[in-house]
């Protein structure tokens, strides 16, 4: 088990001596897991939207259920204001919102999406996210138009012309909604487009980059030679993915122009989601060939936004972003390859 991480990250007292709607306790930050690089990204776009707004108490539960529940109990006892919550488990969810109510601590939930009849337990519960199954969506798209855009006539891409794309599938963690949604949908919308896509092999990753590399290992052995395509459900496993396949000698300048591009002889289609910074850096340098931009840093201004706007007992109307029923706020994918 990881150690506590806690930062304070303004002094309350000085931060809220001249503001006028500033809390008096610290918001507590709650966050699943620091080594999760989308993560850890998306806390650095919290403190920096917080910033003097007011003060942010870090907890890291080093992707455990039962740190993170004593985490809310201890912060729980020396004063919050309101938690921002990331929990472990989605299911977690239930407690920690009958924890919070009874000290009447309004919550915002964050990337990890509460069931509704959870959120619907207490009128100040919120979720800010993205719609897991548009970005399921937005990938596949992605790769229909690179396979040519007509199911029934693909292009080279289609290795061995059988008009049906070979695909092993990274997914995230089971029963996370957006592991879920992203490879439901995805399939689905090959599905709906009259796309014929054959599973070679579906493995769970977990989000990690590192099971993404070990679990490739025998696939690239088994099944390497068949494989059309590799459709990730994030981008740390897709980076993983690449790793072992250019270990095993993919993803070589072929063609001898002097950069890695589709038209080398052992370049695949690899596909995440989240756009972060080393991905992007991989599409341009070739061996990612797209990604969905899960956009952190707007979704981490609709929460602090949004935590003002309850702290200070301001109409939710008056926010940028639209709380959909009084407790949703859904921020865009975005596709994203080379230009
Ligand atoms: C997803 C993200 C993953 C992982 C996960 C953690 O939205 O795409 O990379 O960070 O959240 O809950």
């Amino acid at each position: 088990v990881k150690p506590w991480i806690s930062v304070v990250i303004a002094a309350a007292m000085t931060a809220f001596s001249v503001g006028c709607d500033g809390p008096t306790e610290p918001v507590g930050l709650f966050v699943y897991n620091m080594d999760d690089p989308y993560i850890r990204g998306f806390t650095e776009f919290l403190v920096a939207e917080a910033d003097d707004r007011f003060s942010l108490e870090i907890e890291d539960a080093g992707n455990s259920q039962i740190i993170q529940n004593e985490q809310i109990e201890r912060r729980l006892a020396s004063g919050l204001s309101l938690a921002i919550v990331n929990p472990v488990d989605r299911l977690g969810a239930f407690s920690i919102i009958e924890t919070l109510r009874r000290e009447g601590v309004p919550i915002i939930f964050f990337n990890r999406e509460p069931l509704r009849r959870d959120l619907d337990l207490w009128d100040q519960t919120y979720y800010v996210g993205a719609k897991a199954a548009q970005s399921g969506e937005m990938q596949a798209r992605l790769v229909m138009d690179l396979f040519g855009g007509d199911p029934r006539n693909l292009n080279s891409f289609d290795r061995n012309g059988d008009n049906v794309i070979q695909a092993v599938l990274l997914k995230g963690e089971q029963g996370h909604q957006d592991a879920e949604a992203r490879t439901r949908e995805g399939l689905r919308s090959f599905e709906d487009a009259g796309f014929a896509v054959e599973i070679l092999a579906l493995e769970v990753a977990n989000w990690n980059r590192n099971q993404a590399y070990d679990l490739m290992g025998p696939i690239i052995s088994e099944l390497g030679g068949r494989m059309e395509l590799v459709l990730s459900n994030n981008d740390a496993m897709a980076l993983g993915a690449i790793n072992r396949m250019r270990q095993s000698g993919m993803f070589l300048d072929s063609n001898e122009n002097g950069r890695i591009d589709p038209g080398d002889e052992t370049w695949l289609p690899v596909v995440g989601i989240d756009a972060l910074p080393e991905a992007e850096a991989m599409i341009r340098n070739g061996f990612l060939y797209g990604t969905v931009f899960n956009d952190s840093s707007t979704q981490a201004r609709a929460i602090v936004d949004l935590t003002q706007a309850i702290l200070s007992n301001r109409s939710l109307e008056s926010l940028e972003f639209r709380v959909e029923e009084g407790k949703y706020v859904w921020i865009d994918y975005r596709p994203v390859v080379l230009e």
